[in-house]
């Protein structure tokens, strides 16, 4: 990775299951994107995921896929770190002390919280309360200039940045308040089945979420039983959150505005449209099944990725925790 001047770009995903369309247009296709331009910082968030009970095989195997998934959509070691946050200690380090700099009122705002705290009533843990201050750490520890994130990030954004403010504020300059990046086409990902809700890894509802290991058979068939409105036209407008959805992934994956869209399907009904949709996806995501496949028979390799990144990450992170700690009165 290079060193010079370009500006720090840092973002993570939680390897809670198997990545979804919503994840790799809301954040990892503009990673990927961002790596010529940026010096970018990537983690797998594997401890964020213990908010929720994971059983532990199935988590062990998640964090592999999930990083043979995100470096298959294009992530280049070379180019990029991309490592596993639970081997940087640093993260959960600085998470505790940004624990101490976060009130209480600002995290009970948090709307994911309250989401996954009513899904998960009986395990409301400290964890899943103060994530958002392991967040902030994540991204503080690297001096990040910008956050590549799908929309339903920006509330934790905001509070990183708040609390960076307001260390800021009392120690002098030790973090950079960092700017986030949500991309105009494709921020949202709505579930194909209930257009209301994100499209989520946890979706019950399996035809709600693609994910983008899926076959094209079961990609096409989701994309056939997606949920659209009794009016027939493709048009973007109010009371059409199916269609919407189906325009704003085909907008994304095609680069088309949404007029050349309405357009193209003029006189045509959804079952055309649908099918177009999910061929587009298909196409897509046929080089990143194909790249994964490769890339999870050779652990060896993953591993050498990870362990590399690992290291740099902790070497680059341990600077700013330091500075953190002396700053609040630790002796080093
Ligand atoms: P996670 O793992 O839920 O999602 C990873 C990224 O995917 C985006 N995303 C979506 N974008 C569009 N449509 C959707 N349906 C959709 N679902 C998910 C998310 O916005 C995110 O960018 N807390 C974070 C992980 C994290 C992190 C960080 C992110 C941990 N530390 C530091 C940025 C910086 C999370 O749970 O993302």
């Amino acid at each position: 990775m290079e060193t010079e001047k370009k500006k720090i770009v840092f973002s993570a995903i939680q390897p809670s299951g198997t990545i979804t369309l919503g994840n790799y247009l809301g954040a990892v296709r503009n990673w990927v994107n961002m790596q010529d331009e940026f010096n970018c910082i990537y983690a797998l968030a594997d401890l964020h995921t213990i908010t929720v009970r994971q059983e532990p095989a199935v988590m062990r195997k998640n964090i592999l896929d999930a990083y043979a998934s995100i470096m298959a959509c294009g992530i280049d070691p070379e180019k990029s770190l991309f490592f596993i946050q639970s081997h940087v200690h640093t993260h959960a380090e600085l998470a505790w002390i940004l624990n101490c700099y976060t009130q209480f009122g600002e995290l009970s705002r948090m709307t994911q919280f309250k989401d996954k705290s009513a899904k998960h009533a009986d395990n409301i843990n400290a964890g899943l309360f103060t994530y958002p201050c392991l967040m902030a750490a994540d991204i503080l520890l690297y001096q990040a200039d910008m956050v590549p994130v799908g929309a339903d990030q920006k509330q934790h954004l905001e509070l990183s940045r708040d609390i960076a403010v307001r260390f800021n504020g009392l120690y002098g300059n030790v973090f950079k308040v960092p700017e986030g990046f949500i991309p105009k086409n494709g921020a949202r990902v709505m579930s194909l089945q209930d257009p209301t809700r994100k499209m989520s890894k946890s979706d019950e509802n399996v035809n709600g979420c693609v994910h983008l290991l899926d076959t094209p058979e079961v990609i096409m068939k989701k994309f056939k039983r997606a949920v659209t409105d009794s009016e027939a036209v493709v048009r973007y407008g109010e009371g059409k959150e199916g269609i919407n959805n189906l325009m704003s992934i085909y907008s994304a994956v095609t680069g088309k505005t949404l007029e050349e869209i309405e357009k193209e399907f003029e006189g045509k009904g959804y079952g055309d449209f649908k099918t177009t949709v999910g061929e587009a996806v298909v196409e897509a995501l046929r080089p990143i099944k194909t790249r994964y496949e490769q890339l999870i028979r050779d652990k060896a390799y993953l591993e050498e990725c990870y362990r590399k990144a690992d290291e740099t990450a902790l070497r680059f992170s341990r600077r700013t925790l330091s500075k953190a700690m002396k700053k609040i009165g630790f002796i080093l």
